[in-house]
């Protein structure tokens, strides 16, 4: 593993050398909410061009600047520093509302989007009823969904009804499409007792967003091509978790895309060989909003506590996050799916001042321990974790270095890092301050 690691460092360092461009990607290595938005912020200065490759306006990325708090649920984190071009690649679901009240807000807080912003042409697009439908599927027992209308739009993707950004720009390509879309729609519409969309009004909908999406339509796959050929870095920003990736999360209870490294590549459109970097971000505990197996679940005061000091509310849907110990049976799986070169500890402040934290460092089941699962295990429901203890945690929010850390605190890093075989290669522990 550190060899590996050392062999990756040292290829950067030649690429850098030798101005070739490259690809980096930060995700999620929990159930979402890990701080990505924040990491991606802190990192996007070295880059010219970040761009999301999966999910859709169910995402929820909160940054703070000089003490402002900005949350962004599609237009990609790095607008937030000048000079950052963004893009939204075709693995995006696009709700064109959300889009343009993000635009509005951008520029609001005086933040230029005109010429920065890109959006691939195959992107498909997120409809009102999609988002009516989701919330009707909840209703009848879902499984905790934020009701943005993703599964939904994924769905009409793969049954190959979708309407797509590029068919804005074709009045009878956008007629047939928006024609067999509401042909299948219709019929859930009508199953639920509501009434049914026609053709026109669909349209009209879609084209009363033409004027903010025409000029930003652009082929991500080829403008992440110009920029590795020209030397440039681009950074792949991920929303949701590895946990709930639509093929190796804890399905049912998953998002309906792939939150994983190899999500960048199929959802942004590259290949391997640009990649430099994963970075895997993971809180120094867990949590989870919506429905499914939380081994390490918290149900008392201590749970409590993390929650309202670490504000544990879903930036997008303000629901009650369920917090929880760090797992890393699930956070091995995680970085193994991903590949993942640099993880990042996010939220280490928020632990600040506990007598005890817990380690879940492996899990027993009918009598065997497991030191690392795969979410899809059904069995997430019956492990038992095995628990190791630190503390007191102390000297984190005004450590300048880790080395002022106080002793609990470095074991438990120190101990993480020995089982996950790799080097936490940075450490967030406070809202605005560097990561170290
Ligand atoms: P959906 O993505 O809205 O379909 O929701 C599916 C599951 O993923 C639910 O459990 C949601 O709570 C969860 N989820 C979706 N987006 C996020 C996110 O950005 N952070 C955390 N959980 C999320
Ligand atoms: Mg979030």
């Amino acid at each position: 593993m550190r060899a590996l690691f050392e062999y990756r460092y040292l290829s950067s360092i030649i690429d850098k050398a030798m101005n070739r461009g490259y690809v980096d990607i930060v995700l999620g290595l929990q159930w979402g909410d890990e701080g990505k938005g924040r990491v991606v912020h802190y990192l996007s200065r070295d880059y010219e061009l970040v761009v999301r490759f999966q999910g859709g306006a169910n995402a929820g990325h909160t940054v703070y600047i000089n003490g402002e708090k900005y949350v962004l649920h599609l237009v990609p984190t790095g607008i937030l520093h000048n000079g950052v071009k963004v893009a939204i690649g075709p693995g995006v679901v696009l709700d064109p509302e959300v889009l343009s009240e993000e635009i509005q807000f951008l520029r609001g807080a005086g933040i230029d989007v005109d010429g920065r912003l890109f959006i691939d042409p195959r992107t498909p697009i997120v409809f009102p009823f999609h988002k009516r439908e989701d919330a009707l599927f909840e209703e009848k027992g879902g499984i905790g969904s934020t009701k943005r209308g993703i599964a939904p739009a994924y769905r009409d993707l793969y049954q190959r009804f979708a309407v797509r950004v590029g068919d804005i720009l074709d009045e009878s390509q956008l007629d047939k499409m928006v024609r067999k879309q509401l042909e299948f729609n219709n019929i859930i519409l009508r199953h639920f007792g509501e009434r049914e969309l026609n053709v026109s009004d669909v349209k009209d909908w879609v084209l009363s967003y033409k004027n903010i999406i025409e000029p930003a339509i652009l082929d991500v796959s080829l403008l992440i091509r110009e920029h590795v050929l020209q030397g440039k870095r681009v950074l792949l920003e991920g929303a949701q978790g590895t946990l709930l990736d639509i093929f190796f999360g804890n399905y049912p209870y998953v998002t309906s895309s792939h939150t994983i490294a190899g999500g960048a590549l199929v959802g942004a459109g590259f290949g391997k060989d640009v990649i430099r970097r994963v970075y895997g971000v993971f809180k120094a505990y867990v949590t989870r909003v919506g429905k499914g197996p939380f081994p390490t679940e918290l149900k008392d005061d201590t749970g409590e506590e993390i929650a309202s000091k670490g504000e544990e509310f879903g930036a997008t849907t303000g629901r009650k996050r369920r917090v929880g110990w760090l797992d890393i049976p699930l956070l091995k799986y995680a970085i193994w799916i991903s590949g993942v070169t640099h993880p990042v500890m996010t939220k280490l402040d928020v632990l600040e001042g506990f007598r005890e934290v817990k380690l879940a460092v492996s899990y027993r089941l009918d009598g065997e321990f497991y030191d690392m699962i795969t979410p899809a295990s059904l069995s997430l429901e019956r492990v038992e974790p095995v628990y190791e203890s630190y503390g007191p945690f102390e000297g984190i929010k005004n450590a300048e270095s880790r080395d002022a850390f106080g002793e609990g605190v470095k074991e438990y890093i120190k101990r993480i890092e020995n089982l996950i075989e790799m080097p936490i290669s940075s450490i967030s522990k406070g809202k605005e301050n560097d990561l170290i």
